[in-house]
């Protein structure tokens, strides 16, 4: 841990590389925000919430909560379907480790601030730990779509074999089978998924009307970005492997949100961006890949050891110079989770989505996308308004009650609620929403 003088010193110029905190807005933001910066700098972090205070009062848990976190007050952000916020244990081990590393004074000699060569263990088992996998089955890449293109792009699959997938598909998971179609001529199949669906079978259903003899690999996001349905990922697994398919999920918006063990889901590839709901820095993803189909999977990009067959997935993350203290902030990250037990976390998030359904649903005019069942649901709404203009809605929130939300489609918005938000935050979003949308125009 630094002294706070050396913090202090150093925290200007190391925010501003992380970007963090522009030199000339710490003032403002002091200003704005009493005591935020004390607490980002200070030798220790405000410690966690007990558990006895849990037990007797959860709401004050969770408003002390807050207190890890470096949001102004009086700001609202319910878009961690994009990114989420880091809290103050993450910010300090990610600025401290770039603080270190910057020395240029490690013992190993060789040893660098970058990873990109290396396999850097005691960041990746942490979070295979933490997802249920073997250490040697994960490479930590840079985000979700660069493991979602890793895996498009390295298996080999010849004209007219046929990828299957939905149509709630995320740009990063859909467009690197397409250009493989442009490229080599497979073909990707995309089944319209009921919005939302009545049941597991429901969809299980769609997808054996979409398979053919063509069919070699099924891609299906664990968490829609477009409605934030939670597939019944182990079920198309199970189905696809008595099939012979390949499975590559894609949990860019799961790990984090909900409890995910790689194993149960039985899929043949993972990816995550540990950025959105796991609140780690920007810039970290995870790639596991089944041991058993690890073979099969060439990388793209080649460096050292690239094709170095005993490191398992670890020669998926050969790309080259990047940033270690990014996974010094997603280790920390893990320690938070573990800290609050993630169990009750998940709990949180989908009790406050359940509470935010709830309002938005009698809104006038809400066509909920967001399907019914707990088990198909977990901290992203989708709620649509025909006629809506949502660029509109979303730059008024902000600049009217600084709310900060995003959509899913030009009439669409989608929510997230995560363990930063009140019960309270949520009426005034609410509140806000239903003023919009009777007076649009004002
Ligand atoms: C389902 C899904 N997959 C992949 C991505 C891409 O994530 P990233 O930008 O972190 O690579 C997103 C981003 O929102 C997403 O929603």
């Amino acid at each position: 841990m630094l002294e706070r003088r050396t913090f202090l010193q150093a925290i200007g110029a190391a925010a501003a590389l992380a970007g963090l905190v522009p030199g000339r807005e710490l003032a403002a933001w002091e200003a704005a925000a009493p005591g935020l910066i004390e607490r980002l700098v200070c030798a220790k972090d405000p410690p966690l919430p007990s558990e006895e205070l849990f037990r007797r009062r959860p709401e004050s848990y969770w408003a002390e909560l807050r207190r890890q976190f470096v949001f102004r007050p009086g700001f609202l952000y319910l878009n961690n379907g994009t990114v989420g916020s880091c809290p103050l244990p993450v910010l300090r081990a990610f600025i401290e480790s770039i603080l270190h590393e910057e020395q240029m004074e490690n013992e190993d000699t060789e040893q660098y601030p970058l990873w990109g060569y290396g396999l850097w263990d005691q960041y990746r088992r942490p979070m295979a730990e933490f997802i249920g996998a073997r250490m040697e089955e994960l490479a930590l890449v840079r985000n979700a779509t660069e493991g979602l293109n890793y895996v498009a792009n390295g298996l080999d699959l010849r004209a007219g074999d046929e990828v299957l997938t939905t149509d709630e598909e995320h740009p990063s998971g859909l467009n690197p089978w397409l250009l493989k179609q442009k490229r080599y001529g497979i073909g990707v199949k995309q089944v319209t998924l009921p919005k939302p669906p009545q049941s597991k079978e429901q969809i299980l259903n769609l997808l054996e009307e979409g398979c053919t003899e063509r069919t070699r690999v099924v891609m299906v996001s664990h968490v829609t970005t477009t409605t934030g349905l939670v597939m019944p990922v182990r079920e198309i697994c199970a189905w696809a492997r008595e099939r012979g398919l390949l499975t590559l999920v894609d949990g860019a918006h799961a790990v984090g949100m909900l409890g995910v063990n790689v194993k149960e889901v039985g899929c043949d590839f993972y990816v995550s961006s540990p950025h959105k709901w796991l609140l780690a820095p920007k810039g970290c993803g995870l790639l596991y890949v089944r041991d058993e189909v690890c073979d099969l999977l060439w990388t793209t990009i080649a460096t050292g050891e690239w094709d170095n067959r005993d490191i398992r997935a670890g020669r998926l993350q050969q790309f080259g110079s990047t940033n270690a203290s990014i996974l010094a902030g997603l280790v920390a990250a893990i320690r938070f989770w573990q800290a609050l037990g993630p169990e009750r976390i998940e709990r949180r998030i989908r009790q406050l989505h359940a509470y935010l359904k709830e309002r938005v649903a009698r809104l006038p005019g809400a066509e909920l996308h967001s399907a019914a069942g707990e088990e198909f649901t977990g901290g992203i709404l989708a709620v649509n308004f025909p006629g809506l203009e949502r660029m509109k809605l979303q730059q008024r929130l902000y600049e009217k009650h600084r709310i900060r939300i995003r959509g899913t489609s030009p009439t669409r918005l989608r929510l997230s609620t995560h363990i930063y938000h009140s019960f309270a935050e949520l009426d005034r979003f609410v509140d806000a929403l239903d003023d919009y949308l009777q007076t649009p125009a004002v």
